[in-house]
């Protein structure tokens, strides 16, 4: 094991609360959604039990109709805001016993559990987890198909920019000036634990705050939250996860022998390509952009969300090849490669920020899924380049929870943005090092 490969595992095992994995001592002190699928990945190299353990204690939070929160408080703490009190999932007829946040992150499970299987060599005794948790996650895939697709279109949206993983990207900028929002009296942790300046604005979070007032006025209630929630929005990271867990289950379902679940996902699956093909790919832009259902108009905007849709094999060779203008001398390479990749956020943009959050600087979750989907497409050396640039920052800086893009100020920093040891930083560093996709 090299000394990489140790450091990111002592991260994984500092932030492993019994049960779960914590993201970050302090800033995020529960169980998070997404967080949980990529660190299972970690875990599964080392520790399959505690892969599967970390999958069953998200799976307690899920709701009787199969939504998945995006926090699970199993715990208390008092580092966190907004903690369960603001979010009140008991409001809803829906929630679980064990306290939850009322709203989702990209749906990453399906993926997670062939990447499990695929990490235990298809070992024939990692079936029997399967068995128990496959139900579950489908009964996920039903959930958004069935609950946040009311023109039956094949994509899903998302209701609260927390739901997108990606809490601050400038495109929720053009949803924010659509509607006014009270001042809210906030108690935020997060600015006193790591630079304020690295993290989402006051008024950014009274947009946050207000749209989980509305959902506790409606209970939660998803066709109330459809009709009228002020942000509803057709994300492209969240419609290709959503799409990457589809075709995992697909193969997984198959081997279980689950034919009705299978067909069932295969027609989801075949509406929600051709829907992200037809609607939220931009010719102009070259990649995947967004989709603002309440306004009825596209936010054209590039991400790094806009390159995941090759994870999902969702492009065709020709469209991804494409995409490819943007890493080849292109906007978030730099003309002159001035760039590590990959911005989770357009650099050319006048509202590009590279050190605030997710208007800019690089995630390491992000890099993993779209290095995962050049590799799919043959690009190897954009994936050999994503590759490098990712662990370049864990090598030099540690398992922070995000980076600088800019080569030149690289030059005279001596740390990462954000929270340190970071568990899906550390956890995907262990994938990277050992997995050979
Ligand atoms: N990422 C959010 C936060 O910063 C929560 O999901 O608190």
């Amino acid at each position: 094991m090299s000394s990489l490969h140790e450091k990111a595992l002592q991260v994984l095992k500092n932030n492993w609360k019994n049960g779960f994995t914590i993201p970050c001592e302090g800033l995020y002190p529960f169980q998070w959604n997404w967080d949980s699928g990529f660190i299972a990945i970690g875990w599964a190299h080392v520790e399959m039990e505690w892969a599967k353990q970390e999958i069953r204690s998200l799976l307690s939070g899920q709701w009787k109709n199969g939504f998945i929160p995006h926090i699970v408080f199993h715990n208390d703490s008092d580092t966190y805001f907004p903690g369960p009190e603001v979010h009140a999932a008991h409001l809803s007829d829906q929630s679980p016993k064990v306290k939850t946040s009322g709203i989702t992150q990209p749906p990453v499970m399906g993926f997670v559990l062939e990447a499990l299987y695929q990490i235990s060599e298809q070992d024939p005794k990692f079936l029997p987890f399967l068995e128990e948790v496959y139900d579950a996650v489908f009964l996920n895939h039903h959930y958004f198909y069935t609950h946040r697709d009311p023109a039956q279109e094949g994509l899903v949206y998302i209701c609260h920019n927390w739901e997108a993983g990606t809490d601050n990207t400038p495109v929720w900028d053009f949803i924010w000036e659509t509607f006014e929002v009270p001042d809210y009296n906030l108690d935020r942790r997060d600015t006193k634990l790591v630079d304020a300046s690295h993290r989402p604005t006051n008024k950014e979070y009274q947009y946050y705050i207000h749209l989980i007032e509305l959902f506790k006025q409606w209970k939660y209630d998803d066709a109330l939250i459809a009709q009228k929630s002020p942000f509803l929005v057709q994300d492209p990271l969240f419609n290709s996860m959503l799409i990457a867990s589809n075709q995992s289950l697909i193969r997984l379902g198959e081997l279980l022998g689950r034919t009705d679940k299978v067909s069932q996902l295969r027609a989801w699956n075949e509406r929600a390509v051709t829907a992200m093909n037809s609607k939220l790919y931009d010719s102009q832009q070259k990649g995947y952009v967004y989709y603002d259902l309440r306004n009825e108009r596209k936010l054209a905007f590039l991400s790094s969300s806009s390159f995941t849709p090759l994870f999902a094999n969702i492009p065709s060779a020709e469209r991804a090849n494409d995409m490819m203008t943007h890493f080849r001398g292109g906007a978030f390479s730099g003309t002159n490669h001035e760039n590590y990749l990959c911005a989770s956020f357009d650099p050319s943009s006048v509202h590009f920020n590279s050190e605030k959050y997710w208007r800019g600087p690089i995630w390491i979750n992000l890099n993993w899924l779209i290095y995962r989907g050049l590799l799919a497409y043959g690009f190897q050396d954009e994936a050999d380049q994503i590759k490098r640039d990712t662990l370049g920052f864990i090598e030099k800086y540690g398992f922070y929870e995000y980076f600088e893009p800019s080569k030149e100020m690289n030059k005279t920093l001596t740390k990462g943005y954000g929270g340190n040891n970071f568990s899906w930083s550390a956890a995907l560093t262990i994938d990277l090092l050992t997995n050979k996709p």
